[in-house]
């Protein structure tokens, strides 16, 4: 192996490679696509953000739905012509789709010469060898313990100020329609050590927020590694000196007292009291909860096999309110699921008149191959009643949306300047604690300042006001 690895450091030194990668899903992917950055500069490759000019084209895919994987495979159809025109050019697929498809990718996508799966990155170096031998290259072996703790990310595409921090890998809800157990395996936490190492150089190098990641990140659990469904055979003393996503957050909140602390994403049933109280404790940690429900029907939820009720779901909304009254919360919703029918559906607006988000992300049922609800139920909602669903659903969201900034108005709020406004360089953009983002006249602020905004004006989703600090 280690052969392998001098012969490929020769072969890119003498080139100068580059490398061009671009990130598909969710956050966890495009913190992913940072490891990666950094275990292929390692290999003498630099990146470049001009496709032209790279030798080697990495996408890091998604499946969770199939208009996902259909844009990827666009994608990958556009390279033709580059490919055409530069016969040394690899093209490589990473993340969900390569751990779905599998080798079966080289076959049907014959442009592409390299697949690897989510937890085999720190192979790469190997399979580079194999590609630019001329070879095609695959890993997709999932692993019990890989976490990337010991790799520092290259920021890729970074504004400076906002940063992703993964903390747990992989998912063991099984919610019938989600591909993510089986491209993403099962869950593990990272070393807690690791984890505020990487804010710590985060925080040195100027960087003012952090989102800790993970698929579902309340169920974190350390007690000296491995899989989290191990940890009923952990010894006594592990149990007893395990942290808890409450800890861990209480931990990076105590020791980074001037990061902002996000995190995403929370599964209603693994969210605990604990962490509500210790997001009231911390001033530091955003008061902001991402909190998917997918359906507002228990027929529907229990089809789902989500681990919750409606009412507990309620419940927990209420636990949230009163001990943070100013919590911003959203959602993910699915229409159409196998089955529903209009009572189900009605409920599901019934849940949002209740709650009242401040935004969220909204979906119509994609059946994807190999999961629980694609095995036992039919997709048997026709298509024009999924959309026309997902379209009410969209449009009382838009409304309550509406309502939720308007509430702002004549308020003062705190901003952490991300970038500048896409409207107008004479403005500022970033978001309040909230997760809502917020637009300003940018007077004598910079980048990465903490900036109190007084509300004026709003859209359903942007708040427009003056710095008054
Ligand atoms: N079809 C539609 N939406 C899906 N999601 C996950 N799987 C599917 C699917 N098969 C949505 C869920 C999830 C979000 C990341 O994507 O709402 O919370
Ligand atoms: Fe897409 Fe889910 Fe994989 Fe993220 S974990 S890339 S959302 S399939």
């Amino acid at each position: 192996m280690y052969s392998y690895k001098l012969k490929s450091n020769e072969l890119v030194k003498k080139a100068s490679k580059k490398f061009y990668i671009e990130s598909y899903g969710c956050q966890m992917n495009f913190a992913d696509s940072e490891v990666v950055a950094s275990i292929i500069s390692k290999e003498g490759y630099d990146s470049t953000e001009n496709l032209s000019d790279a030798d080697l084209i990495l996408l890091n895919t998604c499946s969770i739905r199939e208009k996902a994987e259909i844009t990827v495979r666009k994608r990958l159809e556009s390279f033709n012509k580059l490919k055409r025109n530069n016969k040394n050019l690899k093209v490589g697929v990473l993340g969900c789709m390569a751990e779905r498809l599998k080798s079966k990718f080289l076959e049907e996508e014959k442009i592409v010469d390299l697949v690897v799966g989510p937890d085999a990155y720190k192979d790469i170096p190997n399979l580079l060898y194999e590609i630019n031998e001329g070879r095609n290259a695959v890993n997709v072996i999932l692993s019990k313990d890989e976490t990337y703790g010991d790799i520092s990310p290259i920021r890729l595409a970074s504004n400076g100020v906002t940063a992703f921090v993964s903390i747990t890998r992989g998912c063991d809800n099984m919610c019938t329609f989600c591909v993510v157990p089986f491209t993403r395996g099962r869950e593990r936490s990272r070393d807690p050590k690791s984890i505020l190492n990487e804010i710590k150089n985060l925080e040195k190098s100027n960087f003012k927020e952090v989102t800790l990641l993970g698929q579902n990140v309340d169920s974190y659990l350390w007690y000296g590694g491995g899989l989290k469904k191990n940890f009923k055979n952990a010894s006594d003393l592990q149990k007893k000196t395990s942290i808890s996503f409450a800890k861990l957050l209480a931990l990076v909140a105590k020791t980074f007292p001037k990061i902002r602390i996000r995190f995403s994403t929370s599964n209603p049933q693994d969210m605990s009291l604990e962490v509500i109280k210790t997001m009231a404790t911390y001033s530091n940690i955003c008061n902001y909860i991402h909190l998917p429900v997918q359906s507002g029907s228990d027929n529907i939820l229990k089809a789902m096999n989500r681990q919750h009720t409606r009412s507990e779901y309620i419940s927990l909304i209420k636990q949230i309110r009163n001990l943070i009254p100013d919590c911003g919360i959203s959602h993910d919703m699915i229409s159409g699921f196998p089955n529903e029918t209009e009572k189900d559906h009605r409920e599901t607006l019934s849940l949002m008149n209740e709650v009242k988000y401040d935004f969220g992300y909204m979906f119509k049922y994609s059946e994807r191959p190999g999961t629980l609800a694609a095995k036992k139920f039919q997709d048997n909602i026709p298509e024009k009643i999924k959309k026309n669903r997902l379209q009410e659903i969209i449009d009382l969201q838009q409304e309550h949306s509406k309502l939720r900034t308007e509430q702002y108005i004549g308020k003062v709020v705190e901003v952490l300047i991300e970038k500048e406004s896409k409207k107008s360089n004479l403005y500022w953009a970033g978001r309040n604690q909230q997760n809502t983002v917020v637009v300003f006249p940018k007077n004598s602020h910079k980048l990465g300042d903490f900036v109190k905004v007084k509300i004026k004006e709003c859209t359903s989703a942007t708040l427009i006001g003056e710095s008054i600090n």
